[in-house]
This record gives structure tokens, C-alpha cells and sequence, in this order.
């Protein structure tokens, strides 16, 4: 995983500079600007950043700005101020005038369309927030959300935001053995979900899947269920109750809680290469701070956007990007509930015409699914109300990135490839659409108060055009302040790679204009969709089956997903390898995780290649699944003893 073994071949010499008229009403008008602002923010950050604090509300204004611990990595920022995130997103604008603008609105499936405006969300956001206290939900109880996309959902978390409750959502696509792990860690005792949510023209049971987790969950004292499709579900008495029934009896006032900078605000899994799904931990202050402005400079948004990202609630673009960055801003989300093909692969066009939508954000997977159905389905529509596009989750390859500044941009719009983590809770790496011009392909430069680096494992930095390891030498504000009950785990995780600075786990490269071009995970997690996935759980799940004995899984390139995955799986004494197995063990993992867990292809092998300390050693096969064969070595296919043992101490 050193430098020197990264090497890429991408070479892009395309230039697009801002559009004139995109720039002359941008916040950020040239790269000069960008440029005076960028050297203020990383040789002023506390002044920098307090400065855009001020815009938003604060209960008590900080006077601290960061505060790092580099021996405990130990980061707080803002720690003496206090503020409400629901405030932010919803009261100040209110109290600003904007009670009549459009805050949120959503488009079912199926076609039914519900717009709230900031007031409107202010009452059912203060009915939540009762209706939560009554169930006896404090300030720093946590509170599993495992719902799909209706208003409804960012009226739950934004409920917890108001009362100082911690959120943890659980991605609508995860199965009951991945809630039920996620419940148990932070110990939730409620649990807001609903009966169900429509994708590609099917009903996903949803309360269904929590009811099976729940027998895991013995301390969760209440379900409070959103009636969206009206099907019949289990409910248990004593412990499930009805949404609108709580809801209508709950108080509308519900004064937001002034609540520490550093007071959790939610609760994140995300995938590592070993062990359970670290539950990141986001404070309210900073992760507040960060997510408005890189919104805001971002997408350069004013007062009458509309925003739509389509990125799920359950994962962190969803909860940045979909809910708080745009409300903290006052412009108009989009949330959308099904599938991008349904009924048919015009879907998301249709929907930008028909709400008007200016600013688009989406993913490298879905433009590559969108340019596979063909041109045919944007050039049906008129597209004509975009003026900034977006993508995250993956590196985007030049030919997506070309097809979608032409075919959805129409050459109008600026293309901003953004990268960052569910650990940096925003933005890092990312143009100002009005200041940077754009490579295809490339994140471009630093967002201002982010100081990223290209090293070795060392910690040096390698010259322009090498590849090496993509550090963040200083803490920023949205950071992940911990892994909920592990902080040694996070200090491991990020803090001990490259001494000194946050390791991010990417592989990237700078070119001589500084720009930064990304390459992929150095580590062993796969990358599907832009959703990241540790081997781990995939691996625990195949051998939680009574047929297999020994699991690996690893990624390989895949044309619409980015990766998608393969797994080896020894089999138990007396079991067969068959076509049924391959089948059962696919929708076995699918059933334990998700669907998006899937594997593409399972292979049975005798025994899987080992370092003589017992380690697999995935890049092996890494290279099977990518090119069915180790390059150089005539071994077959399938024989792992004998492979094993010719690199036996490679990777010790
Ligand atoms: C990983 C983070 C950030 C929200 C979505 C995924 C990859 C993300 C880009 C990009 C190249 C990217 C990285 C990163 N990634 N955006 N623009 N260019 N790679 O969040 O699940 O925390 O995954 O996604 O590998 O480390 P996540």
C-alpha cells in the first residue's frame, strides 16, 4: 500500500474554466478570490472559521475556535458555544421572514407530491420533538431512525436535533442483522420507522425488518411506526405505537435545547476494513459550521434554490448535504423516494423539470447507469432551470464526468467533483463552481480551512504526478470527533497511520497545477455504488452459513458500480460446491446485510492463500477477480494451497 505502488494512467488535459455568467453572481467570482480566501482560512482558521459561525445562530457565541489534543487526538471546536441545529435549519429562518418559503419538498414513487414550507416544518418538527420527550427520550439518548424517504424522516432527525437527542440512521437497505448490530452498539431505545416505502414499483417492508432485529433488542422499549403505504404490519402492544397518533396529540411548541458545540449530534455507521461498522460520532458546533458554508460555496446557492441531492438519509451525504446543509442555507430540498428508472429511466429529469431544480448532486454509479440507458431520456427534457451539477461517493471517470456536464449540463453548468468521507461530515476537496476551473476526473483543490497532503507512509510528501497516501495534516471542523465506544479505534484507525495527520484511506495524486486526482481506497474495503463496505461483515455473513467454513471478499472493477464484489468461500466438511449453493449464498448475504452486499460472483475454493500469521491475503485475490489469474504464476485457479505457499511471508 506505499506510494510508489500506485501508479495511475489517467491523463486529462481538458480545461473548463467557470462559466462568465455562473461566475458573475457567484459567491466566490475567480480563482484569485478563491485563492486570498484559501491563504486567510489556512493561516487564520480560528478567525477563518469563527467568522462563518457568525452566520449562524448561536444560543451563547463562542469565543474558542480549535482545540486539538494531538496526543489523545482529541479534537473540539467552538467548545464554549451553544447552538440547536433545528434552529439553524428551521426558526432562524422563520424569525427571518422566510416562514413562507419552501422548505422541504418530496415526490413518492408513485407520484404524489408534499411540499412543507419552514413554518409548517417548524410545527411538525416541534410535535415530533414532544412526542419524543414524552416517550422519554433525554438529551443524549440515542434514537435508531430506520425509515425510507418521506418528509417524515428528516422530521425525526431534525426532532432529535431539537431536543439534544443523538441520531442513528440506518440505511432503508440494510437488513435486520445490520440493524440489530447498529441498535445494540449505541444501546437505542427507540425507534422511529415506518411500515414501508416503494422502490421500483415494489413495497420494501420496512417495519417488517425491524420487528426481526428487534428480537435481538430486548431494551428497545418503543417503536413509533409512519403509516406510508398503508399495508397491514405486526404491532406489538406495549411497545409499537402509531406516528400519527402520537403526533396528533403532541404539543407544536417545543422550544429548540441550546446545546453544546461538542454534545453528540448523530451517529453514523460506516464500513472499516476489520471488525463491526464504526459508529462515527458528529458534534453539533462544528459539523453545524462546516456543512453550512461548504453548501452554501459549494453549490454557490442563493436565497431561491432548489436543492436536490439524491443521496439516501441513511448515509452521510443524505444527512449534510439532502438535510442540514440546505436548511441551515433556507433553500428548498428535494427528497425523492424510489428508484431513478421508475417507471422509467427518465425519472430524475422529469423531476428536475417538474420542481424546477437548479442545483443537482448525485453520484459516479447513477451517471453511469444513466449514461447506459442512453442519451434519449435527458434530451427529453428541458433541464433548462440547472445551473450546478455535482457528483460524490467515487472517483468519477472523465467519460462520466464529460457526459454529464454535456448531456444533463448542456455545457452550461459547472461540474463540481467533491470529495470527502463520512468522517469529515463535509466537503474537503471540491471546486467553487465560480472561482476553479474544472478537470474531468478531478476533485480539484482544497475547500478554504482544509490543508490536505500526497504522502508515503512516512508521512513525506511525494513530488506532483506520484501517487501516495491522502493525508489531512489539521483537524477541521466537521471531523469525526470519535467511534462511539472506541476511541482507541478511532486514534488507530486515523490518527496512527501517518503520525501527526488524519489518514483518510484513499490513494491520490497531484498534477502541477496542484489539483488533486483521487484513486481509490488503499485499504481492503470495497467500494459499491460509492457506499463503502468492510470485508468483514460480508465475510461474518457467509460464515454464519451452516455450509461454509472460511469467507474472503474482495472488490473488483465493475463498469456501472465502481466495484462490486467477489467472494472465495472454503466449504464445511461434506458440503458440495453447486450452482444452488452459489445462488443461496448470494441472497444469504443479501438477506443478512442488504441487497447492496450482494455478491456478484462466489467462488468455491479448497482452501483460501494465507500468510503464514494466518492473514488472507487479499490482493491474490483481488487479482483473481479482476483478471482470473496471478500474473506471472501458473498456478490454477483454484488451487490456493500451493499459491499460498509460494508467497507464504509476502504480506506477514
Ligand atoms: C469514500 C468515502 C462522502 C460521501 C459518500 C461516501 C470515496 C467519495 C469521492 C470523490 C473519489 C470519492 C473515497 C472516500 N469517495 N467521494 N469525489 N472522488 N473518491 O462516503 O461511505 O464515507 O466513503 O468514498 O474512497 O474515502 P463514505
Amino acid at each position: 500500500m506505499a506510494s510508489p505502488n500506485l501508479t495511475s494512467s489517467l491523463r486529462e488535459t481538458r480545461v473548463f474554466p467557470p462559466p462568465a455568467e455562473f461566475a458573475a453572481r457567484a459567491h466566490v467570482q475567480n480563482f484569485a478570490q478563491y485563492q486570498a480566501l484559501y491563504q486567510q482560512s489556512v493561516s487564520e482558521p480560528d478567525r477563518f472559521w469563527a467568522g462563518v459561525a457568525r452566520e449562524l445562530h448561536w444560543f451563547h457565541a463562542p469565543e474558542q475556535g480549535l482545540d486539538w489534543d494531538q496526543a489523545a487526538s482529541r479534537v473540539r471546536w467552538f467548545a464554549d458555544g451553544t447552538l440547536n441545529m433545528s434552529d439553524n435549519c428551521i426558526d432562524r429562518h422563520v424569525a427571518g421572514g422566510r416562514g413562507e418559503h419552501t422548505a422541504l419538498v418530496w415526490e413518492g414513487e408513485p407520484g404524489e407530491v408534499r411540499a412543507l414550507s419552514f413554518r409548517e416544518l417548524l410545527l411538525e418538527v416541534g410535535r415530533c420533538s414532544s412526542m419524543l420527550r414524552a416517550l422519554g427520550v433525554a438529551k443524549g439518548d440515542r434514537v435508531a431512525i430506520y425509515m425510507g424517504t418521506t418528509p417524515e424522516v428528516a422530521i425525526a432527525m431534525l426532532a432529535c436535533t431539537r431536543i439534544g437527542a443523538v441520531h442513528s440512521v440506518v440505511f432503508g437497505g440494510f437488513a435486520p442483522q445490520a440493524i440489530a448490530d447498529r441498535i445494540l452498539d449505541a444501546d437505542c431505545r427507540v425507534v422511529l420507522t415506518q411500515d414501508g416505502t416503494y422502490r421500483r414499483g415494489t413495497e420494501i417492508p420496512l417495519k417488517r425488518s425491524v420487528d426481526e432485529a428487534l428480537r435481538q433488542c430486548p431494551s428497545v422499549r418503543s417503536v413509533v411506526v409512519f403509516r406510508r403505504t398503508g399495508s397491514p404490519v405486526a404491532m406489538e402492544p406495549g411497545r409499537d405505537l402509531w406516528w400519527h397518533e402520537q403526533m396528533a396529540g403532541a404539543e407544536p411548541l417545543c422550544p429548540p435545547e441550546p446545546l453544546g458545540a461538542e454534545d453528540p449530534l448523530f451517529i453514523l455507521y460506516t464500513s472499516g476494513t476489520t471488525g463491526k461498522p464504526k459508529g462515527l460520532v458528529h458534534t453539533n458546533g462544528g459539523y453545524a459550521v462546516q456543512t453550512y458554508l461548504t453548501t452554501r460555496l459549494v453549490f454557490d446557492l442563493h436565497p431561491d434554490d432548489i436543492f436536490w441531492c439524491t443521496a439516501d438519509v441513511g448515509w452521510i451525504t443524505g444527512h449534510s448535504y439532502v438535510l442540514y446543509g440546505a436548511l441551515q442555507n433556507g433553500v428548498t430540498t428535494l427528497l425523492y423516494e424510489g428508484a431513478p428508472n421508475c417507471p422509467d429511466p427518465g425519472r430524475f429529469w422529469q423531476l428536475i423539470d417538474r420542481h424546477r431544480v437548479t442545483a443537482f448532486y448525485t453520484a459516479p454509479t447513477a451517471i453511469r447507469a444513466f449514461m447506459q440507458w442512453g442519451p434519449g431520456y435527458p434530451r427529453a427534457a428541458r433541464l433548462d432551470s440547472l445551473r450546478v451539477l455535482g457528483t460524490v461517493g467515487e472517483p468519477i471517470n472523465p467519460e462520466a464526468w464529460m457526459w454529464y456536464h454535456s448531456e444533463i449540463g448542456r455545457g452550461r453548468c459547472p461540474v463540481a467533483d467533491t470529495w470527502w468521507q463520512t468522517e469529515t461530515g463535509a466537503h474537503m476537496l471540491a471546486p467553487l463552481p465560480g472561482a476553479i476551473p474544472t478537470k474531468p476526473g478531478s476533485a480539484t483543490l482544497p475547500f478554504p480551512g482544509i490543508v490536505p497532503a500526497i504522502v508515503t507512509k512516512a508521512g513525506e510528501p511525494v513530488p506532483a504526478g506520484h501517487g501516495g497516501l491522502l493525508v489531512i495534516r489539521k483537524p477541521w471542523p466537521s471531523i469525526a470527533r470519535t467511534i462511539w465506544g472506541d476511541h482507541a479505534r478511532y486514534v488507530q484507525t486515523y490518527w496512527a497511520e501517518v503520525p501527526g495527520s488524519y489518514f483518510s484511506g484513499d490513494g491520490a495524486r497531484q498534477d502541477d497545477d496542484g489539483y488533486f486526482w483521487l484513486m481509490g481506497r488503499v485499504d481492503d474495503v470495497i467500494n459499491v455504488s460509492g457506499h463503502r463496505l468492510g470485508t468483514m461483515e460480508i465475510e461474518s455473513a457467509l460464515v454464519a452459513h451452516p455450509r461454509v467454513a472460511e469467507a474472503a471478499a474482495v472488490g473488483k472493477t465493475h463498469q456501472l458500480k465502481g466495484q462490486a464484489i467477489s467472494v472465495f468461500v472454503t466449504l464445511e466438511a461434506g458440503a458440495r460446491p453447486s450452482p444452488e449453493l452459489r445462488e443461496e449464498l448470494r441472497s444469504w448475504v443479501a438477506r443478512e446485510i442488504g441487497s447492496l452486499a450482494r455478491p456478484d460472483d462466489v467462488r468455491f475454493v479448497q482452501a483460501l492463500p494465507k500468510t503464514r500469521s494466518g492473514k488472507i491475503m487479499r490482493r491474490l485475490l483481488r487479482e483473481l477477480a479482476e483478471h482470473g489469474e496471478i500474473k506471472g504464476d501458473t498456478t490454477t485457479l483454484e488451487d490456493f494451497a500451493g499459491l499460498a505457499k509460494m508467497r507464504e511471508g509476502d504480506e506477514a
